[in-house]
């Protein structure tokens, strides 16, 4: 799907994302991996139904290992260690939590009984939340109340004053989570949010440079720098905190940056 589409048409990838986590959910039943539990309320009855089949779920898990190698365990992975990071965040009682192209992202929903006082900011394009929006009713799941969907085109809107009407504060601690969207917006989008974000210098001219992402057949998952360089997977998920000691980690990282 081309990046101008996407103020059209939801978007694909997001789908995608969920139904790895959904299969997984019927496959593992566990925390660790399996934790989304409310993943598959994101697609149409058919598909909804037909993830209850192992068979179903093997010819999927097949299919998407022909083309894109890795890309289940790798979404698998990173779900769990940005859980992790979440329920973190929440047990800190942290201020806010700001999730960037939140896509179908439920641990606002999943960990709500563990969440105190947080204030849950979900953005993403505005095709992609209103359809999120609209699954979440028809499965009648409610929103907490300290969870707003803001819409928000990366690529052209001001992501501090979005935020601030949508009732961000600035000087409050925040866990940002970028998970799985730099690579489909515009480099200067890019540029803007990690300056917007306690992006650290150096991680922020790596982020700026990625112009491109695929999955190699090899298996391995690769984004391309302008300059053609290529970078890790790892390069494409972060979580920010801004506060008194602003910290930084990308998914496959060993240590937080402090
Ligand atoms: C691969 S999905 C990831 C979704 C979610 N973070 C996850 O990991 O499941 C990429 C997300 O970025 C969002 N996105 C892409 N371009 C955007 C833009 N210009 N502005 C806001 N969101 C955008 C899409 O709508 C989609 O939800």
């Amino acid at each position: 799907m081309s990046k101008k589409s996407l103020e059209k048409r939801h978007s694909e990838t997001a789908i995608f994302a969920a139904l790895y986590r959904a299969v997984a959910n019927k496959e593992f039943k566990n925390e660790r991996f399996g934790s989304d539990y409310l993943a598959e309320y994101f697609f149409p009855f058919p598909l909804k139904f037909l993830i209850k089949f192992k068979m179903i779920r093997v010819n999927l898990k097949n299919k998407s290992h022909k083309f894109t190698p890795g890309i289940y365990e790798y979404v698998l992975a990173r779900t769990a260690f940005f859980d992790n990071v979440f329920l973190d965040a929440l047990k800190e009682n942290i201020p806010q939590i700001v999730v960037l192209g939140a896509g179908y992202d439920t641990r606002a929903y999943r960990f709500q009984k563990l969440n105190n006082t947080t204030k849950i900011i979900e953005l993403d394009i505005s095709t992609t939340q209103n359809r999120k929006k609209k699954c979440l009713k028809k499965a009648q799941i409610d929103r907490p109340k300290h969870v707003t969907l803001v819409p928000i085109n990366l690529n052209k809107e001001s992501l501090k004053n979005v935020l601030e009407k949508a009732g961000y504060k600035n000087n409050e601690k925040t866990l940002f989570i970028w998970e799985g969207v730099n690579y489909y917006l515009e480099p200067e989008s890019v540029d803007a949010t990690t300056q917007f974000l306690p992006v650290p210098e150096q991680l922020g001219r790596k982020l700026s440079s990625v112009r491109q992402f695929e999955w190699g057949r090899s298996g391995k998952s690769l984004a391309y720098s302008s300059a053609g360089e290529k970078e890790e997977m790892g390069c494409i998920t972060h979580w920010f905190i801004r506060g008194e000691r602003s910290k930084s980690c990308s998914f496959c990282c060993h240590s937080p940056s402090s």
